[in-house]
C-alpha cells in the first residue's frame, strides 16, 4: 500500500505496533459503505469510466470479512478487492487517503453507535416511566445524606432516573447531529484535486453535510469525545441508580428485592443473592470515565492535521458502545422484574421520624414562624397529624411527588418516549 519508496519491507516489532486490523475490522461495513460511495463519486466526475466504477462497486458488495494478516481494515478490503479484479483494484483510492477515509468509516459507525445508545436508553427510560405510572401512589422514605428525610413515592424515585435518561437522550442527539458531517474528499489533509461533489457525496452516505475544512475534517475527533462523554455521563447516572437499588435491596433496608434472573448467588454462602449486575454497572461507570480521559488525553497534544496517534481512538468506542449493549438491558429487565415490599416501605414512609417536616409545616399553617415550628417540632417531637398519604398529596406542586403529578409526569415522559 505504501511500499514504493522502502527498500524492505515493515519489521514485525513494528507491525506488532503499527497494524490495527485485529479490533478496527469493526469498521468494515463502514469501510465498504464509504468505498462504494467513493467510487461512485469518481464515476459520476468522469474520473473513472462508468464500467470501471460499476466493476468496483460490484466487487466491493462482494468482499466479506475475513482474518487476514492486513495492516488496517482499509489494506483489508482493497487487498480483497485486488484478488477479484487485479489491477483494476487499484483505482479505488485516488484522490482518496485513509486519513479521510478512516474519519469517513468512524463517523458512519459512530452515528449509528449514537442510534443504538439512544435506543437502548428509551427502552430503560421507558420501563421506568412505566414502573412509576404503577408505582405513582407507594410511599417509600425519600432521603437526604442517606438519613431518612421526607415520604416520596416509588414512582417520583423512578422518575427522578428518567429526567436523567431523558437528558443522556438529548446529549446523545446533538452529540449525533454535530457529527453528522463527511469528511471524505478532505483527502491527506489538503483536500482532493479531483472535481468530486462532496455535498453529494456526504448525502449518498447519510450525512447532513460535508465537513467544512480539510485539515479539521481529517483530525477532528470532537463527535467521538462527544460520545464517550455522553456515554460516561449515562453511566454515572446507571452507576447511581445501581448504587440506590443496591442499598434499596440490601439485607439491612430490604425494600425491594431483584429478580432472580438478575441476581448472582455466592459459590461459598448458601443463603446469598447478590447484586452483581449492579455492582458491574458501578465498575463500567468508572472504566468509562477512564477512557473519556484517556480520549481527550490522546487528542490535546496533536498538531495538525492527521498523527497516528489517532489510531488508538478507536477502541475506548468499540468497548463503550459494547458496553452499553450489554448493560442498558440488562438495567431494563433487573427494573421490569424489581420486587418491592410496599409494606415495609409504606411502614418506614410512615414513620413519625419523616413525618416532623409536615408537623412543623402543620403549625407554620396555624401561623407560627417557620423557624420556631422547626425548634418546637425538633424538641417536643410533635406528630404530624396527617397520614403518609396525606402528607405525599400536600406535594401538589410541578415537579413535586403526590401521587396525581407522579401520575401526570410519568404520562407526559411515556409519551415523550414513544
Ligand atoms: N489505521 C489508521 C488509523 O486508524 C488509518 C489511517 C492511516 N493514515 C496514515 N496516514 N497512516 O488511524
Amino acid at each position: 500500500m505504501w511500499g514504493g519508496r522502502f527498500s524492505e519491507g515493515p519489521s514485525a516489532l513494528l507491525r506488532a505496533l503499527n497494524d490495527s486490523f485485529a479490533f478496527d475490522r469493526e469498521l468494515f461495513a463502514e469501510d465498504v459503505e464509504g468505498s462504494i460511495a467513493w467510487v461512485t463519486e469518481l464515476g459520476a466526475a468522469g474520473v473513472l469510466s462508468a464500467d470501471e466504477a460499476n466493476a468496483l462497486v460490484a466487487a466491493l458488495r462482494r468482499v466479506t470479512l475475513t482474518d487476514s494478516d492486513a495492516e488496517d481494515v482499509h489494506s483489508f478490503v482493497e487487498d480483497a478487492l485486488r484478488k477479484d479484479l487485479g489491477a483494476l483494484a487499484g483505482k479505488l483510492h485516488t484522490g482518496r487517503s485513509r486519513n479521510d477515509q478512516v474519519a469517513t468509516d468512524l463517523k458512519l459507525w459512530l452515528k449509528r453507535a449514537c442510534d443504538d445508545a439512544i435506543a437502548l436508553t428509551k427502552a430503560l427510560a421507558r420501563m421506568l416511566a412505566q414502573r412509576a405510572l404503577d408505582e405513582a401512589a407507594t410511599p417509600m422514605p425519600g432521603y437526604t445524606h442517606l438519613k431518612q428525610a421526607e415520604p416520596v413515592t416509588f414512582g417520583h424515585w423512578c422518575l427522578a432516573y428518567v429526567a436523567m435518561l431523558q437528558r443522556d437522550l438529548s446529549r446523545l442527539n446533538d452529540a449525533q447531529a454535530r457529527g453528522d458531517e463527511c469528511p471524505l474528499g478532505s483527502a491527506a489533509l489538503a483536500g482532493t484535486p479531483l472535481p468530486i461533489d462532496r455535498a453529494r457525496l456526504a448525502h449518498t452516505l447519510g450525512f447532513a453535510r460535508a465537513t467544512a475544512n480539510s485539515l479539521d475534517a481529517v483530525s477532528d475527533r470532537d463527535f467521538a469525545a462527544e460520545y464517550l462523554f455522553a456515554a460516561s455521563l449515562l453511566l454515572t447516572h446507571l452507576s447511581r441508580f445501581a448504587e440506590d437499588l443496591i442499598f434499596l435491596t440490601s439485607d439491612e433496608a430490604g425494600y425491594a428485592e431483584l429478580p432472580d434472573a438478575m441476581a448472582t448467588g455466592s459459590s461459598r454462602m448458601p443463603q446469598k443473592k447478590n447484586p452483581d449486575v449492579l455492582e458491574l454497572t458501578r465498575g463500567h461507570a468508572a472504566r468509562a470515565l477512564g477512557e473519556l480521559t484517556g480520549f481527550l488525553a490522546l487528542l490535546k497534544g496533536l498538531p495538525l492535521a492527521y498523527n497516528k496517534d489517532l489510531q488508538l481512538d478507536k477502541e475506548p468506542l468499540f468497548r463503550t458502545r459494547a458496553t452499553l449493549a450489554v448493560l442498558l438491558p440488562a438495567l431494563t429487565a433487573l427494573i421490569g422484574g424489581l420486587q418491592l415490599d410496599r409494606d415495609k416501605l409504606r411502614a418506614a414512609a410512615a414513620s413519625p421520624l419523616l413525618l416532623a417536616t409536615d408537623a412543623a409545616d402543620e403549625l407554620a399553617a396555624q401561623g407560627v414562624p417557620f423557624r420556631e415550628a422547626h425548634e418546637r417540632v425538633s424538641r417536643a417531637g410533635a406528630h404530624s397529624t396527617r397520614s403518609v398519604d396525606d402528607v405525599l398529596a400536600k406535594k401538589n406542586v410541578y415537579g413535586g411527588t403526590a401521587p396525581a403529578r407522579v401520575r401526570d409526569a410519568a404520562r407526559a415522559a411515556l409519551e415523550a418516549l414513544a
